[in-house]
């Protein structure tokens, strides 16, 4: 579904780091671990269209996705940002869920059943009426996955998707994603969290100085 091919990157105002992959075919569900700074989070906003490769190309279905716009991209590549509150938009934990299966056109009453029943999947029943500014950081980060799920990506890229998790949600968040995987979704996880990759059957892969290495981590 996803190929990086002679992809190259590096921020404008950073000389000192450079991320360099040849070729990349995350397939099923993959992670990538690293240190700090090797270049997680820069892979994987390139794998959801965030970032655009300097040169080289980031093809989905054969389609290299710089020509798309985010809107299309975001149809297909479900994206988790690392600080969860960067993506919650809405003030009531719902509508989080519901409005964007509104907009796409799904009757009021059903988006707002199927967002109430992701939100019991999540244990998060108990704060429907909370205001999502309030909310702890383990909250925030399962609603933020719970709305990025309720699209129904076909690729999902997590970055570091267990932060702020105890390991009973984790484990609530691995079964669901190997739900979703079995529907066919692949998933690209980025994470410190070995025992959570290893939970989810990730084929795992290290990331050092912005290239991904050949041999498994
Ligand atoms: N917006 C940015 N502008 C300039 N440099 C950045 C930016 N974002 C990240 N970097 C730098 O790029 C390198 C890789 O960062 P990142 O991909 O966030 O690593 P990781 O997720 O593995 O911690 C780091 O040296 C970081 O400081
Ligand atoms: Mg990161």
């Amino acid at each position: 579904m996803m190929r990086f091919e002679n992809v190259k990157f590096k921020y404008p105002t950073n000389s000192d780091f450079e991320l360099i992959i040849d070729n990349f075919e995350p397939k099923g569900c993959t992670a990538i671990l690293g240190e700090n700074a090797s270049g997680k989070t820069t892979l994987g906003k390139l794998a959801a269209g965030i970032l655009r490769p300097s040169s080289g190309a980031v093809y989905y279905h054969g389609e290299d996705i710089a020509g798309w716009k985010l809107g299309k991209i975001g149809r297909h590549v479900g994206y988790l940002f690392q600080e969860p509150s960067r993506q919650i938009f809405a003030p009531k934990p719902l509508e989080e869920i519901a409005l964007p299966l509104e907009l796409r056109g799904m009757p009021k009453e059903e988006a707002r059943e199927l967002a109430l029943a992701l939100l019991q999947e999540f244990e998060l029943e108990n704060i429907v009426n909370s205001t999502t500014f309030t909310l702890s950081r383990g909250e925030k980060q399962r609603l933020a996955i719970a709305a990025a799920m309720v699209m129904k990506p076909r690729f999902f890229v997590l970055d570091e998707p267990t932060t702020g998790l105890d390991k009973p949600r984790r484990q609530i968040l691995a079964k669901t994603l190997k739900k979703m995987q079995a529907d066919g979704m692949e998933i690209l996880i980025i994470s410190h969290d070995r025992d959570f990759v290893e939970i989810m059957g990730a084929d795992i892969r290290r990331m050092e100085g912005g290239r991904l290495l050949d041999e498994k981590a």
